[in-house]
């Protein structure tokens, strides 16, 4: 049997592309793209999901009801309540129709200075609501040029991830996103990609087990397009995208889906 990092050819993990719209799109535009995408999109290679602005969660869910398209937010609060003006909580993300929820955005971490515990806090509080932490890292320019990627990598899984327990760990979603890589047209080589997400498995088998690692579902996101979607997804340890730009165009999401 070959191994690759801690991969087995054994274990089959879903494949799953997510678009994350981030701060885009009216209700008309989403309802145009939400049925749009039903009707044409190759469900049945990947999982898809949306990750949409919150005020968009009700209007795509009701477009995506009856196909296999999941709705997401692209943050939540770390309470449950109260007077927490301008912040959403997880249980009114799921009550709006999200089935998931990016945490840890690296716009987040950078524009809204967050830190791991705060992200930490966020998955735990997704969890609770049965919201799929779909948990974000990524190491900067500098970072990856002076060779820190591995320890950026190393801090940020342990201690987003902190105390969850294998079975956690083993149903969330990690995106590996290269901040450099971001809205930026550089993308990350396959070679660095496939380097970066077997390390990632490499920290969750040392802390949560090997076959947690073999389970966990791993994205890779970061000038995402449709000329390049496919050489990246036949990386041993990448199990789908998260998307950005590309999926603001029902034009480009589609073929990516499609490759
Ligand atoms: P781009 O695909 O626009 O680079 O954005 C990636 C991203 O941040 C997805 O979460």
């Amino acid at each position: 049997m070959e191994t690759k990092g801690v991969t087995m050819q054994h274990v089959s993990r879903p494949k799953v592309i997510i678009g994350n719209w981030k701060m885009n799109k009216t209700v008309a535009e989403t309802r145009s793209f939400v049925s749009g995408l039903g009707l044409n999109s190759v469900v049945r290679t990947f999982q898809v999901g949306l990750a949409v602005p919150y005020t968009m969660i009700l209007t795509a869910a009701e477009a995506a009801r009856g196909t296999a398209i999941s709705i997401g937010a692209q943050n939540c609060s770390d309470h449950d309540e109260g007077a927490f003006t301008g912040e959403i909580s997880c249980h009114m993300l799921k009550d709006a129709g999200a089935s998931f929820v990016l945490v840890g955005h690296s716009e987040r971490r950078q524009l809204f200075h967050e830190t791991n515990a705060l992200v930490n806090r966020k998955v735990k509080k997704s969890i609770a609501a049965t919201l799929k932490p779909v948990v974000c890292i990524g190491e900067t320019e500098e970072q990856h040029l002076s060779g820190k990627i591995e320890n950026v990598l190393h801090d940020q899984i342990l201690h987003s991830l902190k105390g969850l327990n294998p079975s956690e760990v083993e149903h969330l979603i990690l995106a590996y996103e290269p901040i450099w890589a971001i809205g930026t047209g550089k993308t990350a080589t396959p070679e660095n990609i496939q380097f970066a997400h077997a390390y990632c498995r490499k920290v969750i088998a040392s802390e949560w087990g090997k076959d947690t690692a073999e389970h966990t579902v791993i994205l890779y996101g970061g000038s995402v397009k449709p000329e390049n979607a496919a050489m990246i997804l036949e990386q041993s340890d990448v199990d789908g995208l998260l998307v950005g730009g590309a999926s603001l165009s029902l034009e480009s999401f589609n073929k990516i889906l499609n490759v």
